[in-house]
């Protein structure tokens, strides 16, 4: 579902990301761990062309990410931020924000489609009616993902989802979104500091230092510390 070869992003002298390839497989959960700084970020963000110079070849579905529109590229692959209320307009009502990509993309019925994705998520359909303010954090980061999901994608990338919340929330977005990969037979790519998330969440991790892959491991090899590196169990050691 996703491929990621030889990818290498430069911000002016300095290499965010540095020769980076791992691949996902369709219904896959794959997680990106590594200290502040390392490029988890703007691997994800790369991927769904939010990032203008980058070399190496990113495949998506089957499709070339420098070559495929912006707005194609959006029905494949979605993307969640941290911070729920960052990324929710504070003046837009929940059923305009979550109906926005449907509009622009001119899908039928973003109304009456807009209800079916807050059950989806679990949040009474009558939240379309209200404003970010109006709800608490856990809530806020559901809208997000309910909008992640309008244009039907196949993928969606989380950075950090649920650092931003309180730690009795944390379990049930992860479960909402793995009730979802499941239902939907969604791929994932999930950025966390917390190894926990990710061993809980993710078949497979890649672990980054200095914009570069130190190993990809399974999670069978993150849960029994059977990892070759020493930065990856200082990193293990150190959760
Ligand atoms: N738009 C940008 N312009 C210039 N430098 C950037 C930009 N975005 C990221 N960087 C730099 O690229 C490097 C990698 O940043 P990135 O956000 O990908 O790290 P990260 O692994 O996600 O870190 P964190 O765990 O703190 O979120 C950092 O040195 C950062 O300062
Ligand atoms: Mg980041």
């Amino acid at each position: 579902m996703i491929s990621v070869d030889n990818l290498t992003v430069r911000f002016g002298p300095s290499t965010a990301v540095d020769d980076v390839s791992f691949t996902v497989a369709e219904g896959e959960s794959f997680g990106l761990v590594g200290e502040s700084g390392s490029g988890k970020s703007t691997i994800l963000r790369t991927m769904v062309g939010l990032n203008r110079h980058w070399t190496g070849k990113i495949t998506i579905n089957g499709q070339d990410a420098r070559t495929t529109r912006q707005r194609d590229l959006a029905r494949t692959v979605q993307m969640v931020f941290q911070d729920p209320y960052g990324s929710l307009h504070p003046r837009y009502t929940i059923g305009q924000q979550i109906a926005e990509p449907m509009r622009i993309n001119k899908l039928p019925d973003p109304f009456g489609r807009t209800g079916e994705l807050l059950e989806l998520i679990g949040l009474d359909p009558s939240f379309q009616f209200r404003f970010p303010h109006e709800l608490s954090g856990g809530q806020r980061q559901r809208v997000a993902i309910a909008r992640a999901l309008s244009l039907n994608p196949r993928i969606l990338l989380l950075d950090e989802p649920t650092s931003a919340l309180d730690v009795s929330i944390q379990a049930e977005i992860l479960n909402l979104l793995n009730r979802l990969r499941r239902e939907l037979g969604l791929t994932f790519v999930i950025v966390s500091h917390d190894l926990a998330v990710v061993s809980y969440m993710c078949e497979r991790l890649m672990v980054m230092r200095n914009a570069k892959t130190v190993e990809t491991l399974t999670r069978e090899q993150l849960r029994s510390g059977d990892l070759a590196d020493a930065y990856s169990r200082e990193l293990v050691a150190a959760s």
